[in-house]
């Protein structure tokens, strides 16, 4: 395995029931809150005044930002970092899935931010040296309600520049770990099917990007965490599709995409994600969901490396997990996609052919590197990743 550093200082507080605590973990980051969540919480029953009382009973003032949608923006971000200086907030809490928890940790970090526009944090490239990412932020909880992201345990925060249509990543392990993560899979019950579903998608996504594109001499151990973590996911997401109330299996779930991607299965591997990067490319031109963008990706780059020599670690996966070939592999995933009611292909999205070009530039613009490459091993060209668009079509 290469070598690697390992850090990860988030607290975790993991149950049913334990969104509880947030009045006392918050005590310990200030007097004032803001709470990031959506624009509709309505979905949510009475979670948002449990919080407040919560947050009441130990004396911290709160002033809710609830402004975040599917796909958040640096608008949005740029006005929650308003309130937050005006307001005086001390801490962020993050509500939600994904969108909420990283619009919060954009937030949390634009407070401090000193190096100009919010815009420079964000990293389009993996040797790209433009960035200047936050030093500082103001510290963050996470309560996250959708298993998917892994937010909520690592220091990475997706987000869209609306005006160049870029989505990508601000990365900053000095100051973007949450302080405390409250992990309560009674707050995933009401998730409809097709999120559920998609976040489990997502799940894997973050540990195949390593597994199919990392690279670091001997990884058994890392594979075999990974594959262990995969088939976790696989085997309880029909399970939890069936009976959304089964609090045990939802816990699984949010688990599995908390260690998913807090370091632990990745270390020693090299991971900048090239499927997220051409997925992304899809939520920012389509608006696609993000794990359904995943799932297209998988789909398609196990179809493109069958017909590669360079594929040893797509048929290990394949004879690993499936027990059958990569093509084969391929078909039975599609198979579940379609059980599960997620796309598999991105016509579903609304892409047709003409937009094959466009999409494809995107790609290069906002993640190629000085080498005209995709960071991936092995690497992908622009050639390649109009071909994989083309499979997924
Ligand atoms: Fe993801």
């Amino acid at each position: 395995m290469n070598n690697f550093e390992y850090f990860n200082p988030v607290k975790v507080i993991f149950g049913a029931g334990e969104v509880k605590e947030i009045g006392i973990q918050g005590k310990a980051y200030g007097k004032k809150a803001m709470l990031v969540s959506y624009t509709d919480i309505s979905f949510y029953g009475d979670l948002f005044d449990r919080i407040h009382s919560l947050l009441h009973e130990q004396n911290i003032k709160y002033v809710d930002f609830l402004e975040v949608t599917a796909n958040p923006t640096l608008a949005q971000a740029r006005k929650g970092i308003e309130i937050c200086k005006a307001e005086g907030v001390d801490f962020v809490i993050g509500i939600g899935g994904g969108s909420a928890m990283d619009c919060a940790k954009v937030i949390a970090a634009g407070v401090e931010y000193k190096a100009g526009d919010i815009a420079k944090m964000i990293a389009f490239s993996h040797n790209d040296n433009s960035q200047i990412p936050p030093t500082e932020a103001l510290p963050t909880i996470m309560i996250p309600t959708l298993p998917a992201t892994g937010s909520e345990m690592n220091p990475t925060a997706v987000i869209t520049d609306e005006v160049r249509v870029r989505k990508s990543y601000v990365w900053a392990p000095d100051c973007l770990y949450p302080k405390v993560a409250i992990i309560d899979p009674t707050l995933t019950t009401s998730l409809p099917s097709y999120q559920t579903a998609c976040g489990g998608i997502d799940t894997i996504a973050h540990i195949l990007e390593s597994y199919f594109n990392g690279a670091g001499g001997n990884l058994d151990l890392q594979d075999r965490m990974q594959e262990g973590v995969i088939r976790t996911v696989l085997d309880n997401l029909p399970k939890v599709l069936a009976n959304p109330n089964d609090i045990e299996t939802r816990g699984v779930m949010q688990w599995a995409a908390s260690i998913a991607l807090n370091g632990w299965l990745l270390s020693g591997t090299y991971t900048w994600a090239p499927m997220h990067q051409m997925g992304h490319v899809l939520s920012a031109r389509f608006n696609a969901t993000h794990g359904a963008t995943l799932a297209t990706m998988i789909l398609a780059w196990m179809r493109f490396f069958a017909k590669r020599e360079d594929n040893t670690r797509y048929e290990q996966y394949a004879q690993r997990m499936y027990g059958k070939t990569l093509l084969d592999a391929a078909d039975e995933f599609e198979s579940l996609l379609k059980k599960i009611g997620v796309q598999s292909h991105i016509s579903e999205f609304g892409v047709t052919q003409e937009e094959l070009d466009t999409l494809t530039e995107d790609v290069v613009r906002v993640s190629f590197g000085e080498d005209s490459m995709l960071g991936s091993v092995p690497a992908i060209t622009k050639e390649d990743v109009r071909k994989i668009y083309e499979i997924a079509l």
